[in-house]
């Protein structure tokens, strides 16, 4: 059972984001990491796609644009992120938004071939719950990618857990895989997705400590965990 007073903090604080205009500006910060993840995940004319906690909708734009005969959605919890997706995202005819949380997704069972989720899942109140979920809405040999960068193998990003304003999980790469696992998905694989981007010059922002900490952090990477749903 998800404590609601948890729900609506992130939902509150995610609202605020998107109000700031961020979350448009995570589309500069995460498609570097992103990238090799649609390399790998190779979307198809005809694929039916849920990117989870999409934010404001950039990457569902682009997997709309690959998708073209299939379908794309994005939900996210926080109404005004997706409010702003909506809006940024009339010309897509094949590309829809709900808002929703990864603990209950407002979709049928199997309705996906796949699932990608950037950035999101340590904000889910309940990780074990939300990867059911996922395994739920995935049709037999559907495939579900989830990347992130706060994660216990990279000690660059545990200082988030004290600057951010909601309750971040912080579980390691074995232990994302074992709840891939536990939901009944075969062939779980986790890997690390560095990020090209150069470090800038000097950092003056409070989520690093430094520039160095910053190149750190980008070059040992973020998590992927994947999985398949088999047939049986
Ligand atoms: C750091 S942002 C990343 C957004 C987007 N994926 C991107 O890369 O730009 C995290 C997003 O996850 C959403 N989120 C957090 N908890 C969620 C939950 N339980 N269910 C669905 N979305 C959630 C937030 O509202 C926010 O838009």
């Amino acid at each position: 059972m998800i404590d609601i007073t948890t729900d609506l903090k992130i939902r509150n604080e995610f609202n605020r984001w998107a109000e700031a205009g961020r979350g448009e500006e995570m589309e500069d910060h995460h498609l570097p990491i992103a990238l090799p993840v649609l390399d790998l995940m190779r979307a198809e004319p005809q694929d039916t796609i849920l990117d989870l906690g999409c934010g404001s909708g950039w990457l569902c734009r682009r997997l709309a644009r690959r998708a073209r005969q299939g379908r794309v959605v994005g939900i996210d919890l926080s109404a005004e992120m997706v409010r702003r997706a909506r809006a940024a995202s009339a010309g897509y005819p094949n590309l829809s938004f709900l808002e929703g949380a990864a603990d209950k997704i407002p979709c049928r069972d199997a309705a996906f071939n796949k699932l990608i989720s950037i950035e999101s899942a340590y904000y889910w109140p309940d990780p074990g719950l939300s990867v059911r979920e996922i395994f739920r809405v995935l049709a037999p040999h559907g495939s579900a990618w989830i990347l992130i960068n706060y994660y216990r193998d990279n000690p660059h990003s545990h200082q988030w857990g004290s600057v951010a304003k909601v309750w971040m999980h912080l579980l390691s790469a074995a232990e994302w895989a074992e709840l891939f696992r536990q939901a009944g998905f075969a062939d779980v694989r986790h890997r690390l997705i560095p990020d090209p981007t150069p470090a800038p010059e000097v950092y003056t922002g409070e989520w690093f400590r430094d520039a160095e900490e910053i190149r750190k952090f980008r070059e040992l990477g973020a998590l992927l965990v994947c999985g398949i749903k088999t047939a049986s």
